[in-house]
């Protein structure tokens, strides 16, 4: 009976097997990377090639050559929808050998579900491949990312032999998920509120200017109370002018009135050895229009800076990056060039708005876009910058390279900034010096000492999210040297229009992505500098740049910068104590799907109940005891002030 039973479930099981079995095999298929659809792979640089390198050359990466493959370039990511049908993936990847040996530097990583299961550690140009071989059963989303760290040159990613094992079906690569453009700003209000900085420093002897942001209708007429000798306000724009003669600390009362109403705010005019108390806020030409800008360009950007209301939350400067510039005239002062016929009128115009000017120069012999640059002439530049009435130095570090020696030690990467600060100083005007030579020899650690007001931390910001995430994130550790009149500075704003060139085009950040660049920007007490074309700031964007509440974490008169207090794999929580005993706190989430993220009151070194109010929506949330949670978004940010309970 037995013998009768089991040779009956044998042969129905090889019934089975000649049935439904070997359909199921026939399912099972093996499916290169390379075969699919690639139309949604992200890069930051060139487009992805099936079975060739991004250049187009064989795959080959430390002299073995790949017939299949993916050929990308860092930053990149390929997002595959599984539907829980793959078995396994397996690959060889590294940095092509087309970009030569020790070039490049990629991490590449494999993401299931959010769950890392397989990371390269970093490699570079000329290293052996690195076998992947990972179990995707029961995986509904994966992700395969290359990050190419800071810098993202020769950067060649290759993703040789890579495959697929699937039960049934075929991965897809799939697009990002789409976001609304959800504007969580709430518009202000028609009665006038005073906004901006409450703390101002400038020198004895030098020009004063400091216009009062205030939004609100117009007519709007303004008064101060305690406004010290030597200073005039005009009434109807808000201009405060004159020069202070004595060191010395005024505390003012600004007033505003409109029809609706009237409001006060105070104002802490600090005379002293200081200027940039606090992070300056402004427009930079380069991410839009690179070279491409023009005295034309800039007028548009400082009237758009009014016409816009920016200028009511506190957007002071309009700086011009390089290209401005020309040979230099026989007594060796720098000239402009014919896209900048009047310097001196143009930087007048801007004053005459309210606004402040910048302009842009470099230690070595050429700017880094091939430009006249300031060697040896660093006095007769300062002065012509003063003469002209500018108000903003960035000062990069492009061919100076040529100058220094090949490993240039502490002194030496001081040294170019230590004679134009030894330059601004003979200059009778406060010119903010922003060093911009990316961080070399942890300039974070110096960049005080040698009197920059604040000093570019990393290379050149592009408007991705692993460019953004990795330059914004990557500040954890620095805020220790950053403060009143000296600040980190993790580069220019990546949102509006932008695109480094006459032809501008909406930012690549996600609205979520531009949500946590701004939000961690005003927790880092970084420069503030649109990097967009002021003529076409869309409503989103606007509300990204007027937000008071935000901007007020920014331009906190303490100047104490946010750290990071918290990390649970994608989770981070950042926080920085504001003057009046509250906190700022950024929940952020760099994950691929919304999760929910907690500031515990024990990493924020609270106790007892706190309210918390969200700083976006201007609205408060409630009281918490122990902790906040959130839930917050791909790649998004929640943004709150705690504040204890009375
Ligand atoms: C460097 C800087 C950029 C920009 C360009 C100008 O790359 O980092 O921000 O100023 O130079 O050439």
């Amino acid at each position: 009976m037995k013998n009768t039973w089991s040779s009956f479930a044998a042969s129905a099981a090889l019934l089975f097997l000649l049935t439904a079995a070997p359909g199921r095999l026939a399912a099972a298929e093996t499916v290169w990377l390379s075969s699919l659809d690639l139309h949604g792979v992200e890069q930051d640089w060139g487009k992805p090639h099936a079975d060739q390198s991004v250049d187009g050359h064989a795959l080959s990466i430390g002299g073995q050559m790949f017939e299949h493959g993916l050929g990308t370039h860092a930053n990149s990511t390929v997002r595959l929808a599984l539907h829980g049908q793959g078995e396994r993936f397996t690959a060889k990847v590294g940095v092509d050998d087309e970009v030569g040996k020790g070039r490049g530097s990629v991490t590449f990583q494999v993401v299931g579900d959010d769950k890392t299961l397989w990371q390269s550690g970093v490699l570079r140009g000329g290293d052996a491949p690195k076998e992947i071989g990972v179990d995707l059963r029961g995986v509904q989303s994966l992700l395969l990312l290359v990050d190419g760290g800071d810098d993202i040159s020769y950067d060649h990613a290759d993703w040789a032999a890579a495959q697929f094992v699937m039960a049934e079906g075929r991965p897809q690569i799939v697009a990002a998920p789409a976001e609304p453009a959800v504007v969580l700003t709430p518009k202000p209000s028609p009665k006038p509120r005073i906004n901006g900085a409450g703390v101002f420093g400038v020198r004895p002897g030098a020009p004063f200017l400091f216009t009062i942001a205030a939004s609100g209708d117009r007519p709007m007429a303004f008064a101060a109370d305690g406004l010290p000798s030597g200073l005039t306000l005009d009434a109807h724009t808000g201009h405060i002018t004159g020069t202070l003669h004595e060191k010395a600390e005024y505390l003012v009362t600004l007033r505003a009135r409109n029809a609706l109403g009237s409001t006060v705010r105070r104002l802490k005019i600090v005379c002293g050895d200081t200027i940039a108390l606090t992070p300056p806020m402004g427009w930079n030409s380069w991410n839009c229009f690179a070279c491409d800008v023009s005295d034309a360009k800039v007028r548009a950007a400082a009237d758009a800076m009014v016409g816009s209301g920016l200028i009511n939350h506190g957007w002071t400067y309009i700086n011009i990056d390089d290209c401005w510039e020309d040979g230099r005239d026989a007594e060796g002062r720098i000239r402009s060039n014919q896209k900048f016929p009047d310097m001196k009128g143009l930087a007048d115009y801007v004053h005459s708005l309210g606004l402040k000017i910048g302009l842009y120069s470099s230690p070595g012999l050429k700017t880094c876009a091939g430009y006249e640059a300031s060697y040896q002439h660093e006095v007769k530049d300062a002065q012509r910058w003063a003469e002209w009435g500018f108000d903003y130095i960035k000062y990069d570090w492009c061919s100076y390279g040529d100058i220094a020696p090949k490993n240039p030690g502490h002194a030496d990467l001081m040294k170019p900034y230590q004679v134009m600060r030894a330059a601004l100083d003979e200059v009778p005007r406060d010119i903010v010096f922003s060093l911009c030579q990316y961080g070399m020899g942890n300039v974070w650690e110096w960049g005080a000492r040698v009197g920059g007001n604040c000093w570019r931390t990393t290379g050149d910001i592009t408007d991705t999210w692993s460019s953004m995430s990795g330059i914004g994130f990557g500040q954890a550790g620095h805020e220790q040297y950053a403060g009143p009149g000296h600040w980190n500075d993790p580069d220019m704003l990546v949102v509006g229009y932008v695109g480094w060139s006459a032809n501008v085009r909406p930012t690549h950040l996600k609205p979520n992505e531009q949500y946590t660049h701004i939000s961690l920007w005003c927790l880092l007490g970084a420069p503030l500098l649109i990097g967009c074309d002021m003529t076409r700031v869309d409503e989103f964007t606007l509300g990204l740049l007027t937000n008071d509440e935000v901007l007020d974490v920014s331009q906190d008169p303490l100047g104490r910068t946010a750290g990071r207090v918290a990390k649970d794999g994608p989770r981070e929580v950042w926080a920085r104590d504001l003057e009046d005993g509250s906190k700022a706190v950024g929940l952020f989430n760099r994950g691929e799907s919304e999760t929910k993220v907690t500031a515990k009151w024990s990493d924020l070194g609270l106790n007892g109940k706190q309210i918390v109010r969200d700083l976006w929506r201007q609205m408060d949330i409630g009281p918490f005891a122990g902790q906040f949670e959130a839930s917050v978004p791909r790649h998004g940010v929640v943004l709150v002030k705690v504040a204890p309970a009375k």
